[in-house]
């Protein structure tokens, strides 16, 4: 297997993106009601957890993006990068109450990122958005999906130093987001059940951890 390495060492950046695509974009996020209210707000923030967060510490070759695709108002992403990141917490009422606090600003035009604090940025945009983003950053874009090619026939060949994991919400890719995913990434599988997409990050982290220190 071949790994990307620049003198000596492992320089693999992780993204993940995730379409939430009922989640408010705009106004005061219930922190009471992240499922309901929130529009599966919940699978957001668990998201953001499983991405970035370690035991004790962060990790700090990850991203994430978020997409709040639902309420009223345009679309808005919320990027965290856990290099940079600084006074995010790991339970999930603390990472909603950051969220929350982006969403009572104005949504920024697409593709234009306004940090909020620090490591936490936001633009309004959609997945193409993002996905044309990563394109021009040259990372390898992967489709979570049960029904793609096992995960270990790909990464037995090659993981390039960035790659962006696309996953959904609780509901399917629209038609139009498979069709741009189609176009632009490879659909790998963790296996035949559908799981969480909070576990599903857990499952790429550990085999991409594993593959690496082997
Ligand atoms: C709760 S699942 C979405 C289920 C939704 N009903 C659907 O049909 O897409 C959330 C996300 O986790 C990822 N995921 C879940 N199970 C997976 C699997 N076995 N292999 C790869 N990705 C998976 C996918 O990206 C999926 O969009």
């Amino acid at each position: 297997m071949s790994i990307c390495q620049c003198e000596g060492e492992h320089l693999q950046e992780r993204r993940f993106a995730i379409v939430g695509h009922r989640a408010i974009s705009n106004g005061k996020l219930n922190l009471n009601d992240l499922a309901g209210s929130g529009g599966r707000m919940d699978v957001l923030v668990r998201a953001v957890n499983s991405a970035l967060f370690l035991s004790h510490g962060i990790r700090e070759k990850t991203h994430i993006t978020i997409h709040m695709m639902g309420g009223e108002g345009p679309p808005r992403r919320i990027w965290f990068d856990g290099a940079k990141v600084w006074g995010l917490h790991p339970d999930e009422r603390a990472i909603a109450g950051q969220i929350g606090k982006i969403m009572v600003e104005p949504t920024p035009a697409r593709g234009n990122w306004i940090e909020h604090q620090p490591g936490i940025w936001h633009s309004g945009g959609d997945l193409s958005v993002t996905l044309n983003e990563w394109e021009k950053e040259d990372v390898q874009i992967v489709k979570l999906d049960a029904d793609g090619v096992p995960f270990s026939e790909q990464f037995n060949k090659s993981i390039d130093n960035k790659i962006g994991f696309i996953l959904s919400d609780d509901k399917p890719f629209t038609d139009e987001e498979n069709n741009l995913l189609e176009q632009k990434s490879k659909s790998l599988s963790l296996g035949k059940n559908w799981i969480q997409g909070h576990t599903a990050i857990g499952i790429v982290h550990h085999l991409l951890d594993t593959i690496i220190d082997q």
